[in-house]
């Protein structure tokens, strides 16, 4: 299963280190090759000499080894595998990773690096909940990084909860599962997301609170499940996940024109909160303050991307998913836009501010499709995303 991958395995300095001696063996029992690295406080709980014949390999342990740096530049070390496990990975290191630090051979591997990324986190349960570790843990997932765990049970330091590495081998059930490929390979699909601004003058401009966050989780969960995605973005909020091919635009127009880019493709999610109108007499001077009163915009309508591509007679995209913010009769309206739109799905939500939904980070949807509505309990946005890329996955493969 695991033959010819080659994992980067880096051990940090924690009492779990212990298990990646067994996870070394397990990996290299299934075919793969290990090349270990090893932190200066990892050397406190594993020797290099245990960990180098249990790799069969030569172990990393120093930035600054001129040696190695001839041998093989730090650069080429962390793109030389399939794939970079972190395990143990501390609450330190992961600190340094989403901070970006650099400041010994293995974060800078991690910084290096072009290759997926598994961290198989492991410290004391009050550690794992600190809020520090906790924003590191989302931002770390937010940047790609895949995790492993940490599982709850008893703990080396005799407290109890979450914290503890996952076991070598669902450690390595989870690497395999890295390199399987998901329903979703080989499938193109395009996602539209976050706002778009319409100019005034050149530097004023008519917007909307749309963050992006939702159409770029469903852009990641996408990704996740093995699809090429193009994520063609508004100017959002939150950044662009990992692993798509983004397009970043301004203007309705411009996003209309870099979806007509994009395709063919497989499918298509509309979450963008597209303006509905531009202003059509935009000047390309800043407009001054005049003695004759208040300037006067004149508007023209924004091309329906969603509508346009829904009803495209040729290359339509096979599946076309829709989504509508409404403050009143949700299905109602939602059913009736689907229809107008010509989309096959409309993921319709309450936007009214007493929901907290817009700018928040959970979502509570309905998926309205030609077999009716289906009502999805109030989940975090990345949930949605998940469990949408999930049900795309099975209309794109049945
Ligand atoms: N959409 C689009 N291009 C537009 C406007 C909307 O692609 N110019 C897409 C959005 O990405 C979303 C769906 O259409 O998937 C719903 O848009 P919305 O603006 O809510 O629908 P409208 O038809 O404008 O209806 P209303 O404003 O009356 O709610």
């Amino acid at each position: 299963m695991l033959s010819s991958k080659r994992i980067l395995l880096i051990i940090g300095g924690g009492i779990a280190a212990y298990k990646s001696l067994d996870l070394i063996r397990r990996l290299r029992e299934r075919g793969a090759a290990v090349t270990p690295v090893l932190t200066r406080a990892a050397e406190e709980f594993v020797t290099p000499l245990s960990v180098s014949a249990l790799a069969g390999e030569k172990v990393y342990r120093d930035l600054f080894d001129l040696t190695d740096e001839a041998e093989m530049g730090h650069i080429q070390l962390s793109r030389s595998a399939d794939l970079v496990v972190v395990a143990p990975a501390t609450a330190d290191l992961m600190g340094k990773m989403a901070g970006g630090l650099a400041n010994d051979l293995a974060s800078t591997l991690l910084m290096a690096t072009d290759t997926p990324v598994l961290c198989a986190p492991a410290m004391n349960v009050r550690m794992w909940e600190h809020p520090a570790t906790q924003r590191n843990f989302s931002q770390l997932e937010a940047d790609g990084v895949r995790f492993v765990g940490p599982n709850e049970g008893d703990m080396a330091c005799g407290e109890y909860g979450p914290g503890r590495m996952s076991e070598p081998l669902e450690i390595v059930a989870s690497i395999e599962a890295q390199f399987s490929a998901g329903p979703l390979t080989g499938k193109r699909i395009l996602v539209t997301s976050g706002p778009t601004y319409e100019p005034i003058d050149p530097v004023r401009y008519i917007a909307n609170r749309s963050s992006g966050a939702q159409g770029t989780a469903v852009a990641r969960a996408l990704a996740a499940l093995g699809a090429e995605v193009i994520f063609v973005t508004g100017p959002a909020d939150v950044s662009p996940p990992e692993r798509v091919n983004v397009v970043q635009v301004e203007t309705a127009q411009q996003m209309s024109d870099a979806v007509d880019a994009a395709l063919p493709v497989d499918a298509g999610v509309f979450a963008a909160a597209v303006a509905d109108w531009r202003v059509s007499s935009a000047s390309d001077k800043k407009l001054k303050k005049s003695r004759d009163g208040l300037p006067a915009l004149e508007f023209a309508e924004n091309p329906d991307i969603l509508k346009r591509i829904a009803h495209m007679e040729d290359g339509r995209p096979l599946l076309v998913v829709g989504f509508a913010a409404e403050t009143d009769n949700v299905i109602e309206h939602a059913t009736a836009k689907r229809a107008r739109k010509g989309c096959d799905w409309i993921v319709a939500n309450d936007v009214s501010p007493a929901t907290g939904i817009m700018g928040g980070s959970e979502n509570a949807v309905i998926v309205i499709s030609e077999e009716g509505a289906e009502e999805w309990p109030r989940m975090g946005k990345d949930e949605v995303a998940k469990r949408l890329a999930v049900k795309i996955a099975g209309a794109l493969t049945k």
